[in-house]
Order: C-alpha cells, then sequence, then structure tokens
C-alpha cells in the first residue's frame, strides 16, 4: 500500500453529505439555501489540506446555489484559527463574545455555553428570509 499523500493533488469524493479525500474529510448538511458544516477533520496538520477542503465545498455550495455555510465551530484555538483564516466570521453578538475572549486569553479552548462558536460566510447576497443562521 501507497502510504505517500501529496498534499496539492488531493482527489475527492463528493456524496450529499460529506466531501471525503485521503488526507481528511468534511460532513455538511444543507436547508433551503444554507450548508451547515457538521465537521471536518484532517490527519495531517498545517499543510493547506483543510483549506483545500473548504475550498472544494465552497465551489459545492455555489453551484448548489448556497447563500450562507454556517460552522458550529469547536471553541479550540486551532479550530477558530482555521475558519477565521478561511475568511468566516463569528455569526452573532455572542459568537463574537467567546471568539474574542477565547483569542485574548491566550488558552487552547474555552467553553461557552453552547459548545460551539457558530461561524458564518455568505456567499452572495439573496433575501434575508430565505436563509437565516439562528444563534444565541
Ligand atoms: C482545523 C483543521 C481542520 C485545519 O486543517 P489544516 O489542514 O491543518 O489547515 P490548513 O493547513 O489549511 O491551515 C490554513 C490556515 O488556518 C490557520 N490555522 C490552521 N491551524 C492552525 C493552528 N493550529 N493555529 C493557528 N492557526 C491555524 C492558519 O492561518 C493556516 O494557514 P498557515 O498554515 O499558512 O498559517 C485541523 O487542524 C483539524 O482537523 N483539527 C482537528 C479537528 C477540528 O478541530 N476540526 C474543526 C472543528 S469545527
Amino acid at each position: 500500500m501507497n502510504n505517500f499523500f501529496d498534499d496539492t493533488d488531493l482527489e475527492f469524493k463528493v456524496s450529499d453529505q460529506s466531501i471525503e479525500t485521503e488526507a481528511g474529510s468534511l460532513e455538511y448538511d444543507v436547508e433551503n439555501a444554507c450548508l451547515f458544516v457538521n465537521s471536518i477533520n484532517v490527519y495531517r496538520r498545517r499543510r493547506g489540506i483543510g483549506t483545500q477542503i473548504v475550498q472544494r465545498l465552497e465551489k459545492l455550495a455555489t453551484e448548489k446555489k448556497i447563500s450562507v455555510i454556517a460552522v458550529p465551530v469547536s471553541p479550540t484555538y486551532e479550530a477558530v484559527s482555521f475558519w477565521y483564516a478561511m475568511n468566516y466570521n463569528p455569526s452573532a453578538r455572542t459568537d463574537k463574545y467567546w471568539f474574542n475572549k477565547l483569542i485574548r486569553s491566550g488558552c487552547d479552548r474555552v467553553e461557552t455555553p453552547q459548545g460551539v462558536i457558530v461561524f458564518d460566510k455568505k456567499l452572495k447576497k439573496r433575501k434575508a428570509t430565505e436563509c437565516s443562521v439562528i444563534t444565541k
């Protein structure tokens, strides 16, 4: 078996609920014009693999005419730094609060009431009624 992964040339297996590669995977759901990321996991970190998976997801979302991608992010420094680097922002005021608290604390994680910090990215303008990300 060949265990060597060429991180720059990933092959994606895309289904209705997941994007898989030999180096990591992402699970998602679509509801109306919203795409919710349930999880992302990369086996070898800081090699741009997560970036490639998210780029593939956004291509898929554009094809599906999705207006918003929402991500309930684990409140860890690693996870929020990644999604922030992908140009996702904390959704609601409380999410911004916990994001700032985590970044300023210098800790690896914070405990939030919801257990996550919700991030989102708007892909294109749509009527507000078509999709709204509800957080506290
Ligand atoms: C979060 C995760 C998916 C990132 O995947 P990755 O392939 O390592 O990410 P990339 O290499 O594409 O990183 C892109 C950018 O994100 C940011 N980033 C990623 N990991 C980071 C970390 N540990 N600390 C700070 N910034 C980080 C950086 O800006 C990075 O760019 P750079 O390497 O040029 O500085 C991966 O670390 C992982 O699987 N973590 C465990 C599961 C998890 O936390 N999932 C998210 C839950 S929502």
